[in-house]
């Protein structure tokens, strides 16, 4: 096979042509859709005069008609190929082009481009997407005014909706209509987007600080619309809070976001009409869970902030795709952390990045957050830019401070509104904004991999002397001198007998540095506060202060880090127990006995933060930090420590179980949140003590649970203690939700995930064959086989190699359709480098096969750089 082109940021050059305005017709028939567009190009200033070759990307269309200015382009002045449309020797210095193609949305499976959603059309372009609509000029610092006429059935789609505002309508002879809209905004193409359909509408408006109205209208299908009011308020709070926060205002008259179930990610902010995954936008009380409805609001969050960060100011390429998703992401966590709890919020996001993105650098994968390579785009929308590239920002904030982060916001959209920038901008206008040198931070940018800090303490009279000394993983990057990275460190310093405390914002800036403090008396550091700095933290606790900070450190997240490195530390305890006795442990050790007492009765936190802290770390985070993980040793000592710890505590979570249950509203409230997850925890540890009583529990649980939060952890216990498929509470859920897609999904994601390794793959191979599942549809794909391999470790990693063998034959399924989404579940190898011999050669031979198998350059990229481990 002929290995795929690799694209390098070294190597950007501007466009030698402008896109100043774009005409579109897009006329929708039966058998295909008709595109016409009218393009108005311009050579680039230093260009004017030279005789140029004009480049445009096109895919998967049909070239009916070239016009240059108004005449056709004779055959030998331009050639088509495979992804490309070249017009030779152009000596205009403006022109306008007029193209003509076909395309067809219903055999579209890779969804990208325009393509069908069920009954409806809609379009996604970021971040290559536009080429496959028409040819263009696809890349995003080619900005231009979209004016899109649409033309189609007036029955079968009588909404026919685009960017920007509708500036005209009617009828047509045989039953069809048009709309035109026109989009005030320059943009570049990854923006655009067209939906036709019928759908049902949900109204609202908003009035912008000065006093503009705005119309809000959320399209889902019919039936839909008592499921939209969560979203609907999600917007407006939105809204608010960047007026609020960051003074900026939206700048259209209509903000439109139409709900679709097959769509490859979870949404996507095209200029005035955003397309959502139906999950991110349909919930009620019954039927979605208190997570769901968090993330709704998020995802609507995020998408909404984009139009300041990411639309008014886009990117000038693909590699500083961080410029926008992790400064969006940075704003949609703060939202989250206004609307509901800091604390929690915080909590949060730090496990899963810890989870996601720490395990994705320090694997085949790992990549800084501003890429200097790609082969294909579309595998760098990574937790490493989104999430690792929010901590950048977040360092930058802690740095500055909130007023100064603030002047640094108005200085980047004073200096940049309407253009397409890289990520060097965004700090310089931080820079200029603080006056604080950010030049060594900027390395933050280049550096792949995981940090660590190892620091050590030793008390000298009434000093407290800490030496902190960086390391970095390996890299095969060239890497500027030294390339040290510069960072916020926050510490509290805890008196061991009064408790008392005292908090520093250190700033890191060389491989090897020495603090100094003065202390009264004998302290624990309580390091990297609010996690401060994404880096892992090498410091020798001892247990007995790890149980000091779990119950008085004043830092939220500190005290959940505490309580995780106690379990962590048990847990290990015990997997060494199992491997020297080959057996499992039946003790409690006594001070962690107490320590987990004390944390039961607590009374003074909140009830979400409570159900974090008795949450044990998971499999996956344990696999991390493990050379050749054990996978079923880790999944039997998981569940034996929960097991010994819901027997001893029984009567605790018995009571709690029933108290929690006498809260009978239901309510989307902080605290509310925090019953729900206080009273599952209970039931997790109850259904692992294995007792009557327990199993009791579990009955009630199920039989009397009035919401999703409660329905489908019940569910999950169920599936978890190896109820077969006919079980009662199985099949009970079945009739119960199959009217609804949404909650099926969740039927078929709790079975991938939680069925004992037993029955995994045989269960596996009975769903997909369910009349319900829909195997060409992403969320259902990442309901099975995603949720399999990345939650269900010890089935997936089973040592025989045939989970390995299962999921591979599925991503070459899929990859025949939708690449984006089989590159993705790919990444489920991503553990290749820390597995065994045996686990890592049947893994290698099931990746061999893929890459024989001719794959697309999504999985290829991917897979490649698992087997050059
Ligand atoms: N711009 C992305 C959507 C996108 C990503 C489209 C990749 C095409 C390719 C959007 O803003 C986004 O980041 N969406 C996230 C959710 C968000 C809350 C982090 C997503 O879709 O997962
Ligand atoms: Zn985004």
């Amino acid at each position: 096979m002929q290995k795929p082109k690799t694209i390098y940021l070294q190597d950007y050059k501007p466009s030698n042509f402008e896109i100043t305005s774009v005409e579109l017709t897009v006329d929708i028939q039966n058998r295909f859709t008709l595109v016409s567009s009218r393009l108005s190009f311009k050579k680039r200033e230093e260009l004017r005069g030279k005789k140029l070759n004009l480049d445009l990307n096109g895919e998967s269309m049909e070239l009916i008609g070239l016009k240059l200015n108004e005449e056709n382009v004779p055959s030998d002045r331009f050639q088509v190929s495979a992804d490309r449309l070249t017009l030779f020797n152009l000596v205009e210095d403006e022109f306008i082009l007029e193209i003509q193609n076909k395309i067809d949305p219903s055999s579209n499976k890779a969804l990208e481009g325009l393509y069908q959603s069920g009954p409806q059309l809609c379009t996604q372009c970021e971040p290559e997407g536009f080429r496959k609509i028409t040819y263009f000029i696809d890349r995003p610092d080619v900005m231009s005014i979209y004016k899109t006429k649409m033309i189609a059935d007036k029955t079968q789609y009588p909404f026919l909706l685009s960017n920007g505002n509708r500036i005209g309508s009617g009828d047509l002879p045989d039953g069809r209509h048009w709309v035109e809209w026109e989009d005030p905004f320059r943009k570049p193409s990854y923006l655009f987007a067209m939906v036709a359909g019928d759908f049902d509408v949900a109204r609202d408006t908003f009035k912008t600080a000065s006093g503009r109205k705005v119309d809000l209208e959320i399209y889902v299908d019919k039936g839909n619309l008592f499921k939209t009011g969560h979203a609907m308020e999600s917007l407006k709070e939105s809204m608010k809070w960047d007026e609020e926060r960051f003074g900026l205002e939206y700048d259209l008259n209509i903000y439109m976001i139409v709900a679709v179930d097959s769509f490859n990610m979870g949404a996507m902010e095209n200029k005035g009409l955003n397309i959502f995954n139906s999950t991110y936008t349909l919930a009620d009380e019954k039927s979605a869970t208190d997570h769901d409805f968090q993330n709704i609001q998020a995802v609507i969050g995020h998408e909404y902030f984009h139009n300041w960060t990411g639309n008014r100011v886009t990117c000038r390429d693909w590699f500083q795709l961080t410029l926008k998703e992790g400064l969006t992401v940075f704003r949609d966590q703060e939202f989250s952390s206004d609307m509901l709890s800091r604390a929690v919020k915080r909590i949060e996001d730090v496990m899963m990045l810890k989870e996601a993105q720490f395990a994705e650098d320090s694997g085949p994968l790992s990549h800084p957050i501003r890429p200097s390579s790609y082969i294909e785009i579309n595998n760098f929308y990574t937790r490493t830019v989104y999430e690792k590239g929010a901590e950048v920002i977040r360092m930058i904030h802690t740095l500055i401070g909130s007023e100064n982060f603030r002047k640094g916001m108005d200085k980047y959209f004073e200096l940049y509104d309407g253009k397409a920038v890289t990520t060097e901008d965004f700090v310089n206008a931080m820079e200029l904004a603080s006056k604080k040198d950010l030049s060594q931070f900027k390395n933050w940018y280049n550096r792949p991999g995981t940090p660590t800090l190892v620091i050590r303490t030793k008390q000298e009279g009434d000093e407290l002397v800490m030496d902190v000394e960086q390391k970095y993983p390996p890299t095969t990057l060239s890497l500027s001198e030294g390339s040290i990275l510069h960072m916020p460190f926050v510490v509290g310093l805890l008196d061991k007998t009064t408790h008392q405390e005292t908090e520093h914002l250190l700033e890191i800036k060389k491989l090897k540095e020495t603090f100094r403090f003065k202390v009264t008396g004998e302290v624990i550091p309580s390091l990297n506060r609010g996690f401060s700095a994404p880096v892992y933290v090498d410091y020798p606790f001892q247990i007995s202060d790890l149980i000091t900070l779990m119950s008085f450190d004043s830092d939220p997240y500190s005290r959940y880090e505490a309580t995780q490195k106690i379990y962590d530390y048990v847990l290990k305890n015990e997997l060494n127990y199992l491997k020297a006795t080959g057996k499992l442990s039946e003790t409690l050790e006594s001070d962690f006995q107490e320590a987990f007492r004390i944390l039961l009765g607590n009374k003074d936190i909140d009830l979400s933060f409570k159900s974090y802290l008795l949450e044990l770390p998971s499999e996956n985070s344990l696999t991390q930090e493990m050379d050749r993980p054990d996978f079923e040793a880790i999944h039997l000592v998981h569940k034996n420590l929960q097991k010994k710890l819901g027997l001893q505590f029984q009567d605790w979570f018995l009571d709690q179980h029933e108290t929690l249950s006498e809260v009978s509203r239901f309510e989307l409230t902080p605290k509310a949140f925090g019953q729900r997850a206080l009273k599952n925890q209970c039931l997790t540890y109850l259904v692992a003590s294995g007792s009557e009583a327990g199993l009791r529990a579990l009955a009630h649980h199920y039989e009397s649970a009035t919401n999703m939060t409660e329905e489908i952890h019940g569910l999950k216990m169920y599936i978890a203690s190896g109820a077969p498929l006919e079980h009662p509470a199985i099949q009970k859920f079945y009739q119960k939700w199959k009217h609804d897609s949404l909650v099926m999904i969740k039927w078929f994601s709790s079975l991938a995930a939680f069925t004992p390794k037993s029955e995994a793959l045989t269960r596996l191979s009975v769903l997909e064959k369910d009349p319900l599942f829909l195997n060409q549809v992403p969320n259902y794909l990442r309901a099975l086989y995603l949720q399999f391999s990345k939650n269900n470790l010890h089935a997936f990693h089973d040592v025989s190699g045939a989970g390995y063998d299962f999921i591979s034959e599925r991503i070459k399924l899929i990859d025949g359709f939708n690449p984006q989404v089989a590159s993705k579940a790919a990444s489920s190898f991503s553990l290749i480098n820390k597995l065994d011999e045996k686990r890592r050669g049947h893994m290698r031979s099931s990746l061999e096969k893929l890459v024989r198998g001719n794959p697309s350059k999504d999985t290829f990229e991917v897979v490649s750089k698992f087997l050059a481990q």
